[in-house]
């Protein structure tokens, strides 16, 4: 039997894992931009370069830290989309795709969270192909190659520096469209831990939450990945051995370096084994209420946890182990409700919300229902291990309002 993993059984007879990106880190990386394009046959002649990123990335001062790096080089910047909603949505994505074909753009560079990356993916679909974003809704539906994105990821979450993902909120149906394509794959990640050292604590504790979350959905959805999963078992042990330390203390730390992998390997994980009712219900909570998506998460994930525990006790029991529970031949059903109490105490550790009222959500039926309503809609659910009717659904969220 697997230390960790207790050797859970296969779920799929065939599967495909795939993650063609390229991953480069180390402190200073980002110092060595135009090496890495240099070496990349593919991308060193690509020199008219899209920046796109958001005001508190640009108020850090990464921004400029990347304008260096092409500083004095073959590479021009000749776009710059500095002010990505933390939001991101629909009109924005095409504002950005009519700057990327009028300046010629021949590399985008991705410096930001989940939002920027995700605007830079979607952007560049519609620069190329056109049409609204919500025409390539769903998986598949991009009909051919985008131009490649460099992605420098400035939070320790999202991970879309290296999945095939990419979520923009719908302005007029008030609702997240999420797009899966294999071309949306970016074509190089830069790990530097120099460009989360000044992310605030807060911000850590929420897309550390994130990251957590794509592991644990990854690893029990039901379209579980064996690679997959082994990738999401080592990001859960990072996670809950470095993330209290990444949130207590700025720099360019090893707990931070630390959760840029694990973050980086849960979203290979879930690129490859997709998320559940977490992400559907903070999609949900997130486009009707603009709660963060990573605070979001963190909040609905023990309480579906709970939802999912009679389908997915044994691995909710490896999960239990790689947080570092011992198992003392406990049966599998305690140890799984033990990895449940050990989110919530490194939630509380964190200093993370419980329920959405604490972050403003009202608590009322009116909004239970809306946010079912969307959680039902949402294709994230139907990767979840449990299914449930709607009366279920509306029940879970009840539970985390
Ligand atoms: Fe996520």
């Amino acid at each position: 039997m697997g230390f960790i993993s207790g050797n859970p059984p296969l779920t799929r007879p065939d599967a495909t894992f795939a993650v063609p990106t390229e991953i480069k880190y180390g402190i200073g990386k980002v110092g060595n931009l135009t090496v890495e394009l240099q070496l990349a046959p593919d991308l060193a002649e690509r020199t008219r370069l899209a920046v796109f990123t958001d005001a508190g990335v640009a108020a850090a001062g990464l921004l400029d830290v990347v304008r260096q790096a092409f500083a004095d080089s073959d590479y021009t910047i000749v776009a710059v989309m500095d002010d990505v909603p933390a939001e991101s949505d629909t009109e924005y994505v095409k504002r950005a795709a009519a700057r990327l074909n009028e300046a010629q753009v021949s590399l985008i560079v991705a410096v930001g969270g989940g939002s920027v990356m995700d605007t830079a993916k979607i952007s560049a679909v519609i620069a190329a192909y056109g049409g609204e974003a919500s025409e390539y809704e769903g998986g598949f539906m991009v009909p051919g190659p985008i131009t490649p994105i460099l992605a420098i990821p400035t939070t320790v979450g999202t991970g879309s520096e290296v999945t095939l993902a990419a979520v923009v909120k719908d302005n007029v149906q008030r609702r997240k469209l999420t797009i899966a394509s294999p071309f949306l794959f970016p074509r190089m990640a830069i790990l530097d831990p120099n460009m989360v050292a000044t992310l605030p604590a807060k911000l850590v504790a929420w897309t550390g939450f994130d990251a957590l979350t794509h592991a644990i959905e990854a690893y029990s959805c039901v379209e579980r990945e064996p690679i997959s999963a082994a990738l999401a078992l080592s990001a859960i042990e990072l996670i809950a051995d470095n993330l209290e330390a990444a949130v207590r203390e700025p720099g360019p730390t090893e707990a931070r370096a630390k959760m840029q992998y694990a973050a980086t390997m849960a979203a290979m994980a879930f690129s490859n084994s997709p998320v559940g009712a977490v992400h559907a219900i903070a999609h949900s909570v997130g486009a009707l209420f603009g709660v963060h998506h990573g605070l979001s998460n963190s909040i609905a994930l023990p309480f579906v946890m709970e939802f999912n525990l009679p389908a997915v006790a044994t691995y909710y029991a490896a999960v239990a182990r790689a947080m570092g529970i011992a198992d003392t031949g406990q049966s599998t059903e305690a140890l799984a409700t033990a990895a449940i109490a050990a989110v919530r105490e490194l939630k509380q550790r964190c200093g993370v919300p419980m329920q959405y009222r604490e972050v403003g959500v009202p608590t009322d039926a009116d909004t239970a229902a809306a946010i079912t309503d969307l959680t039902l809609e949402d294709i994230c659910l139907s990767f979840n291990p449990v299914k449930g009717e709607r009366e279920d659904i509306l029940a879970l969220v009840m539970r985390t309002l």
